[in-house]
């Protein structure tokens, strides 16, 4: 049984945790924690979330995420209620991942975060921990440590680094654990219950680790920003930007990861976290023009590939049907929250194109079925196949680099089209080979 003396000393390898809130962020943690032989309770209180999770149905789309939970449900390690009351009442160590939202001016609604610290604050052992996982403004430790009002809790900011599509993989092997606590003791306790990563640990006070993350998305997104401006001047001057970040890539300062150009970056967590930051900064009366650089950056980048799909039109999209390949924001996800690829198909309907679109995770035919379209794909004609949304079009938009794209069959979509044109913003395709079969091929920053 775990005492309030082993809460102290971290002696304990198997601690017991509670987590609240089933999303991108919390259910994998839980999977995790619970993989790593921490015994856990997942609150969740969206009903038909829980009851999915219940029957052993993945309420998000994750690879192995399944698998992981399964095996920490038979082992007994992982139990899922509707109550955060509940899930608390024996735990160590109480995880935060609820919703952040955030309102137009980048600033972070945070009442979320409060209702569960308060709903839980009284309830929770002497001694226990409270972990901010949420990508939360800085200062929140504080704020969640005033709302509890306890002397005995402690609040420690540990940000989540996982992406989506590689949930799994990321948090089983993060490149690295950030923990911050102005009380370092209880932080080291929370590095410890991911001893088994074997990941490097950064312990630091909760303002630092809360900076960590905005940093690390805004540097990621400028670093996007930065390749797709490179990409736009390859297209200028003749380069082919692939090469060019190849050349890029080799140099161990740069590395290869998120030089890929795109029709711009998106997502639940770089466009929130950059305005987020970008806000942090304006508030504190600091000038980060940088960050507002690669922002609007981002905006062009969408403009640009709205552009080249006029261009491919002969001028305009109105009236003309463009195929859409790709809604989510990016593949292995079903999540199109900020997507750029949604954003660029209905910037082409409101330019008046007849959109017909398909994503291998968005059912075809729920256009006829209008009462059951989620609002965000309202206005789209969505199909089953690529062949469906291909056909009578005049040009094939490839938005989402899903790998299925790559081995449709190109001639029997050239034939289905009035002209076989693409505009590939993933640079997914092989140039030539499309050619070959008679298309006109348009990529980023490539010929
Ligand atoms: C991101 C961060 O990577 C993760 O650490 C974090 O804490 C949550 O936010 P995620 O939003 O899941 O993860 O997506 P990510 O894989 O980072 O991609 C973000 C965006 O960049 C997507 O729109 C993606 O298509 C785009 N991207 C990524 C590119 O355009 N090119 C690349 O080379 C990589």
């Amino acid at each position: 049984m775990t005492t309030r003396s082993n809460i102290r000393d971290g002696r304990s390898t198997s601690h017991t945790v509670a987590v609240i809130g089933a999303g991108y962020v919390g259910l994998p943690t839980a999977a995790t924690l619970s993989h790593f032989g921490h015994r856990v309770v997942l609150a969740e209180r969206d009903e038909v979330r829980l009851a999915a999770l219940r029957s052993g149905q993945m309420p998000i789309v994750e690879s192995g995420l399944d698998d992981l939970v399964a095996e920490s449900v038979l082992a007994g390690n992982l139990k899922f209620t509707a109550s955060a009351t509940e899930a608390v009442l024996e735990a160590e160590f109480v995880f935060l991942c609820v919703p952040t939202p955030q309102s137009d001016d980048g600033s972070a609604d945070l009442s979320f975060v409060e209702a569960a610290a308060k709903e839980v604050g009284q309830l929770l052992m002497p001694g226990a921990i409270v972990v901010n996982k949420s990508t939360v403004p800085v200062g929140s430790a504080t704020m969640v440590e005033e709302v509890i009002g306890r002397p005995d809790i402690r609040v420690v900011s540990n940000p989540e680094f996982l992406r989506e599509g590689s949930a799994v993989q990321d948090s089983l092997h993060p490149d690295r654990l950030v923990v911050g606590a102005d009380d370092a003791q209880a932080a080291a306790m929370v590095g410890s219950l991911f001893a088994a990563t074997g990941a490097p640990l950064i312990i630091t006070d909760a303002t630092t680790s809360e900076t960590i993350k905005y940093a690390s998305n805004a540097f990621l997104a400028t670093k996007l920003s930065y390749v797709n401006a490179v990409a736009g001047l390859c297209e200028e001057v003749g380069a082919d930007v692939r090469d060019v970040m190849l050349g890029l890539g080799y140099d161990k300062r740069i590395g290869f990861e998120f030089l890929r150009p795109g029709p711009g970056w998106g997502g639940s967590c770089l466009p929130k976290d950059t305005r987020a930051l970008l806000h942090i900064a304006r508030e504190a009366g600091y000038d980060f023009s940088l960050l507002a650089g690669a922002i609007a950056s981002n905006e062009q980048q969408l403009a640009r590939v709205v552009a080249k799909v006029e261009t491919a039109c002969g001028g305009s999209v109105d009236g003309i049907k463009v195929a859409v390949w790709g809604l989510t924001f990016k593949a292995n996800t079903d999540d199109r929250r900020d997507s750029p690829s949604l954003e660029i198909a209905h910037r082409l309907s409101a330019l008046g194109a007849v959109v017909q679109a398909f994503d291998p995770t968005v059912s075809g035919g729920l256009s006829e079925d209008p009462d059951n379209v989620p609002n965000d794909l309202r206005g789209l004609h969505l199909c089953a196949d690529p062949y469906e949304a291909a056909t009578g079009a005049a040009v094939v938009v490839v938005l989402t680099e899903w790998d299925e794209f790559r081995w449709v069959d190109f001639t029997r979509v050239a034939t289905s089209m009035s002209v076989p044109s693409i505009v590939d913003a993933r640079n997914l395709l092989d140039p030539a080979a499309v050619r070959r079969m008679g298309f006109t091929y348009d990529g980023i920053g490539r010929r």
